[in-house]
Formats: structure tokens, sequence, C-alpha cells
């Protein structure tokens, strides 16, 4: 059997906390950050399209209590079975643009049944602001 890690195991702890009864597909997440470790797990909405995913919630969770740096993230799709494919289990789009903002590109992402990548691998070319704001001067005074 091989090893599982502790922030996997956290992952899959919060995926049970799910909030899916259109999906019922129960995803969890947890991110190491400087200030410890915080869960998140995919709540639904009868308006579909107001669902946040796990990966989400953990770190807008982390962010929420004073997070500023973040260092690892773990997900875990428990609801994936085990014949399902890779893609099944791995972070949307969405997800991997938010990932790709908050942890640094050589950070590392275990995604449960699937293994590890740098954030820079899961999302290249990710999209970043290219420069600060310009005053609007119809906004400053
Ligand atoms: N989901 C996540 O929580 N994370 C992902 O990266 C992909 C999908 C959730 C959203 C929805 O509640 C359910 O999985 C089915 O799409």
């Amino acid at each position: 059997m091989t090893q599982v890690s502790p922030l996997i195991l956290q992952a899959r702890a919060a995926g049970e906390r799910a909030y899916c009864p259109y999906s019922d597909f129960h995803v969890g997440a947890a991110v190491e950050t400087d200030i410890g470790i915080f869960e998140g797990c995919n709540v639904e909405n009868a308006s579909y399209s107001l669902t946040i995913c796990a990966e989400r919630v953990a770190l807008f969770h982390a962010i929420a209590h004073g997070a500023k740096q973040f260092l690892r993230l773990a997900v875990s799709c428990v609801s994936a079975l085990e014949t399902d494919p890779p893609e099944s289990r791995t972070p949307c789009g969405a997800c991997r643009q938010v990932i790709a903002e908050l942890l640094p590109p050589n950070a590392l992402v275990e995604i449960d049944g699937v293994g590890v990548w740098r954030v820079e691998e899961l999302l290249p070319l990710a999209f970043r602001i290219p420069r600060e704001p310009t005053p609007n001067s119809e906004t400053e005074s």
C-alpha cells in the first residue's frame, strides 16, 4: 500500500463534509500556510453556477484567517472511483488560476490517487495583471 501524506488525509476528511446534494461528488482540500493548515470542501447551490470548489474554499478560508504564504496544497476527490480517469480528480481550470495566484510557481499540489505537480505545471501561462493600475482620473479626487 502506498503512503498517504497527512495533508491528503486532511483533504479527505474535509471532502466528507462537502455540501453537494446536486452532484453527490465530494471534494476536499487542505492548504499548508505560514499560520497553519486550512481545509475546504465543495459547496453547491440550487443556482448551480454559484457552486464553489473545495480548493477555492480552502484557499479563501486561509486568506480570511490571515495567511500570507501558501506552501503546499492537497486535493482529494473522495467520490471518484478507482476506475475513474485521473481527470476526474484534478483541479478545474478556475481553481488552477486561483492556485497560481496564491501559491508560488514551484509549490507542490498533491492530488489524491493521481500524483504531485508543481503549480506552474498545473497551469502554464496563468493570467497575471501586467502592471500596477494607473489612477483613473474619473474616480480620483
Ligand atoms: N469540484 C471541486 O470541488 N473541485 C474541482 O476542482 C472540480 C469540481 C466540485 C464542484 C462540484 O460541487 C462537484 O465537484 C462536481 O463538479
